[in-house]
């Protein structure tokens, strides 16, 4: 995967300020974990079981990405989120390739995710990636959030689930079994 040219475009874009480290248990960053979802509840619970990665230019910690292995072979990416100021520098997009990076070391083959109806931006985010759509979870939304989940001023309704297959040779740099 490391000579793949989306993958090493996407750390080249970051420049020497910045960096990426694993973050610590002990220390959730709070608004952004809550910035890409609003169910404190459903953080506290995969926060302790995640492998979560944050971003820092300098000091300051702007961005953050959690991945949670679910089943064999498979991890999610289960929240992301890149602080206001810092967005659209490729900066979610580094982040998300150094886990998908780990992520096929560790032998994981397939990586998923899941974006609301009305989160454009993610969803753009992950196609251009090489993330395909697999499936939509009608009225996930609906059912799972007491309050009606808003973004870009448009109700959240429908789960639109994708799929990156870490082991499709050239989509992701990895070698042929
Ligand atoms: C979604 C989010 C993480 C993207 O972070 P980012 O650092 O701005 O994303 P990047 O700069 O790496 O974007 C890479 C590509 O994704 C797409 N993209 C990202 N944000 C987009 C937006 N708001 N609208 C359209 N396309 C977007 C573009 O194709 C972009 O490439 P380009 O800027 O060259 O056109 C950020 O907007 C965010 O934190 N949102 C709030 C939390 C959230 O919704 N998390 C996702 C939950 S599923």
């Amino acid at each position: 995967m490391g000579d793949d040219p989306l993958y090493a475009a996407s750390r080249d874009v970051m420049g020497s300020e910045f960096r990426i480290d694993r973050l610590a248990p002990e220390d959730p960053p709070w608004d952004l974990l809550l910035d890409a979802d609003p169910n404190r509840t459903m953080i506290m619970d995969y926060w302790p079981r995640g492998r979560a990665y944050g971003l820092w230019h300098g000091p300051d910690l702007i961005a953050e990405a959690v991945f949670l292995p679910t089943r064999p072979l498979t991890w999610e990416l289960i929240n992301v989120a890149v602080r206001d100021a810092w967005r659209r520098r490729g900066l979610a997009r580094a982040l998300i390739a150094r886990g998908l990076e780990d992520a096929h070391r560790a032998g994981i083959r397939v990586v998923e995710v899941g974006t609301a109806d009305a989160t454009l931006g993610a969803l753009q985010l992950y196609l251009t990636m090489g993330f395909r759509i697999v499936g939509v979870d009608m009225d996930f939304f609906v059912r799972l959030y007491r309050d009606p989940v808003v973004d870009n001023g448009r109700l959240c309704r429908d789960m639109i689930r994708l799929a990156l297959d870490l082991s499709v040779p050239g989509l992701a740099g990895v070698e042929e079994d």
